[in-house]
């Protein structure tokens, strides 16, 4: 995909796809509850579609409707082999909530980048509640039988959302009280919509109690996803005299450390019209351009902007001086080893950045308000690798070509067709 630079000032309305990791436990949940639930304005893109994919196969009826999913929940689940595509959170939370179906054996696995990603992360702890799963030298395929499992205390080793999921949807069917301690904050979309099926779940401080649940069918729906606005707050953050205005953004606290890091940057970002719906707070995001100064990115915020992170990396070489990202050691497992993706991929395009650390897990980036672009660069197969490239292209005075640019449909189908309409 050829990427022009923009060379003038933008004041535009969009509207940006609805959020992956709700949609994801919305179809999750609604498999698993009693009764017929709808899910309104689900995100469609490679990754929700295999999770779809998966919960039918699994013996879930669903019913496509314009912008609406209707889910009648499973009766009786179905021994198979399940095929989770490029998604980690579908791997991770299905490996929890299989491990319970007794008598039943499921094999997941997915594409060559599942393949490389860990799960052990997941593996112990649910063996710990007396799962048997089998893997490949810890990682994907995993194959699994089914066993009633006992509820654990247990300390989350690794700040993951998809560990602490994995956990509750295999604590809902097991025997006894399921506790999990979460010493850093991670996104609480499942806890949330756990209590919104009617599970017996609560948070006291950093500590998650559920009890074994028989689920309900609800009502869900989904707002913009944060994560797909990033790049968008950031392209006109960079860009002179300029505003947007994103209509029904999700801004759950767990997950707006990009908006918390770009305001102590100096940036203007405002949320009018804000809504709760079973304790998503959506919100209508607007962004005036304004002089940035250099940020710093301290490890407990990590997991509340981690998906942002290489899109931070981009805003951080239009601002001058030295910004750092500090403990950001998880991106090495994403969907690509987007700590070298993102660092490479720019410094081909002329910015200064680097890794640093003893456990090579610190970015530190020297802005120079500008990129100088030109060059061709590399998704990694990584969606979003691809969409900061094609912001960090549109920034630079040259533009350039991202190579493996499909891979956006994995989040953000039409990404490229917004940011033409931004930049016309
Ligand atoms: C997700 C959690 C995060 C995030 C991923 C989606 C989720 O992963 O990077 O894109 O939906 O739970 P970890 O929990 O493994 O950090």
């Amino acid at each position: 995909m050829l990427i022009k630079p923009i060379k003038k000032s933008i004041n535009k309305k969009i509207e940006v796809p609805s959020d992956k990791s709700i949609t994801h436990r919305a179809l999750i949940l609604s498999s698993i509850a009693d009764g017929k639930s709808t899910i309104f304005n689900p995100l469609e893109c490679y990754d929700t579609h295999n999770t779809l994919k998966c919960m039918e196969k699994l013996g879930a009826r669903v019913d496509m409707g314009d912008k609406k999913i209707i889910v009648n929940g499973v009766k009786t689940w179905r021994s198979c082999s399940l095929d989770v595509g490029n998604s980690g959170t579908t791997i991770r939370l299905l490996a929890g909530l299989l491990s319970g179906f007794r008598g039943e054996k499921f094999i997941l696995d997915g594409d060559e980048s599942i393949r490389r990603r860990p799960m052990q992360r997941v593996i112990e702890p649910l063996e710990l509640m007396g799962a048997v799963m089998k893997s490949n030298a810890t990682k994907a395929p995993i194959s699994i039988e089914g066993q009633a499992l006992k509820g654990i205390d247990y300390s989350l080793k690794i700040p993951s959302a998809q560990v602490k999921s994995a956990l509750l949807l295999a604590g809902l069917n097991a025997s006894g009280k399921t506790t999990i301690q979460e010493p850093t904050l991670s996104r609480n979309h499942s806890e949330l919509m756990l209590r919104a099926f009617g599970a017996d779940i609560e948070r006291v401080h950093d500590t998650i109690k559920l009890n074994p649940s028989v689920l309900k069918s609800t009502n869900i729906n989904i707002c913009g996803d944060i994560s797909s606005v990033a790049f968008f707050l950031v392209l006109c953050a960079c860009l002179k005299n300029s505003c947007l205005k994103i209509k029904n953004v999700g801004v759950n606290s767990t997950r707006t450390g990009i908006i918390e890091v770009m305001k102590r940057s100096g940036a203007k970002i405002n949320f009018s019209n804000q809504k709760n719906d079973n304790g998503e707070v959506c919100a209508d995001i607007e962004i005036e351009s304004s002089e940035l100064k250099p940020f710093h990115i301290v490890p407990s915020e990590v997991p509340l902007l981690i998906d942002e992170i290489p899109i931070l990396c981009v805003l951080a070489c239009f601002i001058e001086g030295v910004s750092i990202v500090e403990g950001c050691g998880e991106l090495k497992h994403k969907e690509s080893n987007r700590l070298s993706a993102i660092v490479e991929e720019l410094k081909k395009l002329g910015a200064n950045i680097e890794i640093s650390g003893t456990m090579s897990d610190t970015i530190r980036i020297n802005g120079q308000k500008t990129l100088k672009g030109g060059q061709k660069v590399l998704s990694n197969s990584d969606h979003r690798i691809a969409m900061s490239l094609a912001v960090a292209l549109t920034l630079s005075n040259d533009g350039g070509e991202i190579l493996g640019s499909g891979c956006v449909g994995v989040s953000y189908s039409n990404f490229f067709e917004t940011l033409k309409v931004v930049s016309e």
